[in-house]
């Protein structure tokens, strides 16, 4: 006699139900209950491929149908309950299910299991977070293209050590991001693309004796194809570990770039200025206005790449092929996925709302002697002074003007001349920046014509 108490899904052979404990440590529904859609849609085209082979009848396909829609609305609706007993989402719904029809319900599971459903199910929720993710990151580099097509031509210093290195223009540093966004966007694209094979019909790990039809299934839920080995399908979680590496390289671009507004926001920069809708005051210093977004999204990086790390040591070492070890992969990319759209949604509404202070960028574009560069550049094209010379003749005009206070331009000709007797008038014609920013036209380069070029080409590639 099976104990009332043991699980009515596979309690058959048990004598007992489960210490408490060993619930506790078994149920998934906490959390696995954010894939109801996915899997009452796996659900149901697996009713419909079932009728559609002769595997079960017409009937028993409309009524777990229709019997699916409602426990689908039970759920949307928060009138569903959960029960721990029935460990997952899996079983809870297929449970809800048997109350509403009755015996065809028991039918819904010929020829698949849970380690496939599963599969299916999770495939499904990651596959429409890449999509948000797509959606958060094409939002993204259009706000950035804005602030890049405004501040063209806008000069700022450019750094490297992050000491002041050489001129550049506002819409170069922005277009750098479109950039760095744009690659993340590609790398969406294409896990998608990789990710997009169906596992149903893997059943347990061996495939399945009833002639279902694989391709049908496939198709109803959007995958290319089904997948082509029913042991690997079960047991693969590569699709969530490139989830959480493209989210993590994403999270890594967000914090450098979060990172750069703490700094450019500061009294001391005063390079822009973040919207109140995305700053935050101080309950003792009335004075202050924090940019906590910037601060939260520069940290988010953590916890997204610890998720990556802990998924890749719970895989780590598993047998072929479905362990109780994988249902640990869920709340790490729950939480990734939550996080990372935050931080994009946060960032492009930070982007969107925040003004470059022109003035303080011009006002800091020519300090710390960031034309050097273009004055040693001079020497070289006009004097033909070979370059290693031409370095060393500007590191002495710049500890010259170091020693007196002043910038480079503020030099007389005579103090150049005292230098470099070849040194002319023409000089001063490259020591201001914008000629130094405009000068640098190298595709792929600082000049505001470069940059308008390449907003226009990432217009094009997003109207594509
Ligand atoms: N809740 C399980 C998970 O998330 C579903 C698959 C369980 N399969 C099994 N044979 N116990 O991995």
């Amino acid at each position: 006699m099976t104990d009332q108490s043991s699980n009515q899904m596979w309690g058959g052979r048990f004598a007992a139900g489960p210490d408490a404990i060993m619930e506790a440590i078994n149920a998934s529904i906490g959390f696995d209950k954010r894939m109801a859609a996915q899997d009452i849609a796996g659900s149901r085209a697996h009713a419909a491929m079932l009728a559609a082979t002769g595997v079960i009848t017409d009937n028993d396909a409309e009524a777990i149908r229709e019997g699916l829609l409602t426990v689908l609305s039970e759920i949307e609706g928060g009138t569903f309950q959960f029960s721990t007993a029935l460990e997952d989402i899996h079983m809870n719904v297929e449970a809800r299910l048997k109350e509403i029809i009755g015996e065809p319900a028991g039918r819904l599971h010929t020829g698949r299991s849970r380690n496939d459903q599963v599969a299916t199910d999770f495939k499904l929720w990651v596959r429409d977070q890449l999509d948000a993710a797509e959606s958060g990151l094409l939002a993204l580099i259009r706000a950035l293209l804005s602030q890049a097509e405004a501040g063209a031509d806008w000069v700022m210093p450019g750094f490297t050590h992050l000491q002041t290195a050489q001129p550049v223009t506002w819409g170069h540093h922005m277009m750098a991001y479109v950039e760095m966004f744009g690659r993340d966007l590609s790398r969406v694209r294409d896990a998608r693309v990789r990710m997009n094979e169906s596992p149903l019909g893997s059943a347990a790990l061996a495939g399945t004796s009833f002639p279902i039809d694989r391709e049908m299934t496939a198709s109803a839920l959007g995958f290319d194809r089904p997948t082509a080995n029913s042991l690997d399908a079960v047991s693969d979680r590569d699709f969530a570990l490139e989830f959480l590496s493209v989210a993590s390289i994403c999270a890594m671009h967000l914090s450098r770039f979060a990172e750069e507004l703490v700094i450019w926001s500061s009294a001391q920069f005063r390079f822009v200025t973040l919207s109140d809708r995305f700053s935050t005051g101080s309950s003792i210093m009335p004075q202050k206005k924090n940019p906590d977004a910037a601060e939260l999204i520069r940290a988010k990086v953590g916890r997204i790449f610890g998720a990556n790390t802990a998924l890749m040591m719970v895989m780590k070492g598993l047998p072929l092929a479905y362990s109780k070890d994988m249902q640990e992969d869920k709340e790490q990319v729950f939480d990734a996925a939550d996080n990372w759209m935050l931080a994009l949604a946060a960032m492009e509404g930070m982007v969107k709302d925040m003004s470059a202070n022109r003035e303080s960028l011009a006002a800091a574009a020519g300090s710390g002697f960031s034309t050097a560069t273009d004055l040693a550049d001079w020497l070289v094209r006009v004097l033909k002074v070979p370059f290693r010379d031409a370095h060393h003749v500007t590191g002495t005009l710049v500890a010259m003007a170091e020693n007196r206070g002043c910038d480079l331009p503020d030099l007389t000709l005579e103090d150049m001349q005292g230098v470099h007797a070849g040194i002319t008038e023409d000089i001063f014609s490259v020591l201001g920046v914008e000629n130094s920013v405009s000068s640098r036209m190298s595709y792929g380069g600082t000049a505001p014509a470069q940059v308008r070029a390449q907003v226009a080409r990432w217009k094009e590639v997003l109207a594509g």
